[in-house]
């Protein structure tokens, strides 16, 4: 994965905007089940009519974040930038924390499902069986795994974002056209 002044290389692009391409609509649609309350029979309803979509979302960005961790594993390079050393190492641990919420919130997803039972059809192409069986404590901790870290993965997605409008807009650095 190049990383210079010119920008990050191609294959860095298109896993970075595919797997935003799923990770936000998975978002959107957890935030709002946030409001919605799951122990009433609307709420439940709204919950049924969006956990398909919301499922083949985030199991999408497993497939996508697994090979962009190798990648950027074998390929690491710092981003080279006008920033200090301080902030240099900032982006570093907010682009390394994006990267393991981004795998953890979707696995944990599924496993709390899995291992509750469930089976999911992957947008009706593929049925993902619960594998390993069903063990309720455990589906328990998973659900609480994902629940915390989507929150820690929307967190740092609105810095990440803030971070990119403040030097598009303030700093003036250009720094979409390292990623576009
Ligand atoms: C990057 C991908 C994902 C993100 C950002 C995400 C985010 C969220 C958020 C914010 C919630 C609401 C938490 C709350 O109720 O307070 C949620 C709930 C849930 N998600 Fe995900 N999720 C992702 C992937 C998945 C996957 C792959 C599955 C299953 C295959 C899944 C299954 C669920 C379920 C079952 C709930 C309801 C949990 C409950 O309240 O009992 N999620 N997700
Ligand atoms: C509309 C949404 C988004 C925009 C505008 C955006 C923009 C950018 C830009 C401009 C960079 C390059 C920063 C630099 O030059 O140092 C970058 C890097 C990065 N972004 Fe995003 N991003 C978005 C969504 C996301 C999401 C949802 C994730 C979640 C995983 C993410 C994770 C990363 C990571 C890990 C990097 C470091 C580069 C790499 O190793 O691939 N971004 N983003």
């Amino acid at each position: 994965m190049k990383i210079d002044n010119q920008g990050y290389g191609q294959l860095a692009k298109v896993f970075h905007w595919a797997s935003a391409f799923f990770i936000i609509p998975a978002m959107a649609i957890g935030i709002w089940w946030i409001w919605v309350d799951l122990d009433t029979d609307s709420g439940w309803e709204q919950f049924e009519q969006l956990i398909g979509w919301h499922a083949n979302f985030g199991l999408t960005v497993i497939i996508l974040m697994l090979p962009r961790l190798v990648w950027r594993a074998l390929n690491s390079a710092t981003a080279s930038s006008e920033n200090t050393a301080h902030l240099k190492k900032v982006a570093f641990a907010a682009h390394f924390s994006l990267y393991a919420l981004a795998l953890i919130t979707p696995i944990s997803g599924w496993l709390g499902s899995a291992l509750d039972g469930v089976a999911f059809s992957y947008f009706s192409i593929v049925t993902i069986p619960p594998v390993f069986g069903t063990h309720q404590d455990l589906a328990a901790v998973m659900t609480s795994v994902h629940i915390y870290s989507s929150y820690a993965l929307i967190f740092l997605f609105a810095l990440h974002f803030t971070a990119v409008l403040y030097h598009q807009f303030w700093l003036k650095d250009r720094i979409l056209r390292r990623m576009t």
